[in-house]
């Protein structure tokens, strides 16, 4: 199989409250971004990296793994959905559709290596599409605007949608468009597979592979980092 990846590397981070957007806050050493680059790099099959980085980025260029010779940087757009697509469409002009595409917040800088691996054997040896998630342990419960309980929502059957998330180039590009174009929310890339009537398969991962979004997160990355 071939598989290229992307990283969504465009956000601003403004729930982390610190003035450098958050993949370029000090990880373990380095960098977010560059710990979650660090491991993709390792994963078994994967060819190039796509990076998405916004126009008005400074810090990218400073960073030494922007020279990397399987990293590519590409566009960043106005929401994740639309970085994401940038990438898509230069991977579109080399690559074969049916292709399989890896992408992956460079905001999730704990993900394991074999747990990456484990998605993409998973999903080419079934010829599906998925993602890393973990399942659901508290109760759930919906709210009206102003945070009184609605209702609990079973947990039963409920995830939390991690990264990576693998698909066919082709389908995924297409999907994303349509969902886009019709004004749904695209989220992630299982959501414009799910309204172009797909259902991604999900492939249960550590809880700790968060996503760094508030300020508290970074030492709780810190801590996983350290103890594998
Ligand atoms: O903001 P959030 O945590 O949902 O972002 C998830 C990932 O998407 C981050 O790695 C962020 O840099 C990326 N992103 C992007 N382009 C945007 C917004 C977010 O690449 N316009």
């Amino acid at each position: 199989m071939t598989l290229h990846a992307i990283v969504p590397a465009a956000g601003i981070g403004s729930r982390m409250r610190a003035t450098l957007p958050k993949q370029y806050l000090p990880l373990a050493g380095t960098s977010v971004i560059e710990q979650t680059l660090k491991r993709l790099l390792q994963v078994r099959g994967v060819g190039n990296i796509l990076v998405a980085i916004s126009e008005s980025d400074t810090y990218w260029p400073g960073l030494g793994i922007s020279s990397h010779r399987r990293i590519q940087k590409v566009n960043g757009g106005r929401e994740r959905a639309d970085s994401v697509l940038n990438g898509l469409r230069v991977l579109r002009q080399k690559a074969d559709d049916n292709d399989w595409v890896l992408v992956h917040d460079a905001a999730r800088p704990c993900v394991r290596v074999t747990e990456i691996e484990q998605l993409i054997e998973t999903c080419s040896s079934r010829g599906e599409g998925g993602l890393l998630a973990t399942p659901v342990h508290d109760t759930m419960k919906r709210s009206d605007n102003a945070n009184r309980i609605l209702e609990t929502v079973p947990r039963d059957n409920l995830w939390h949608a991690c990264t990576p998330q693998i698909f066919r180039l082709g389908e995924l590009t297409e999907a994303i468009v349509t969902a886009l174009e019709s004004g749904y929310p695209v989220t992630d890339e299982a959501s414009a597979m799910e309204q172009a009537g797909q259902h991604p398969l999900l492939v249960e991962c550590s809880s700790s592979n968060i996503k760094i979004t508030r300020p508290d997160d970074l030492a709780l990355a810190e801590f996983y980092l350290g103890s594998e």
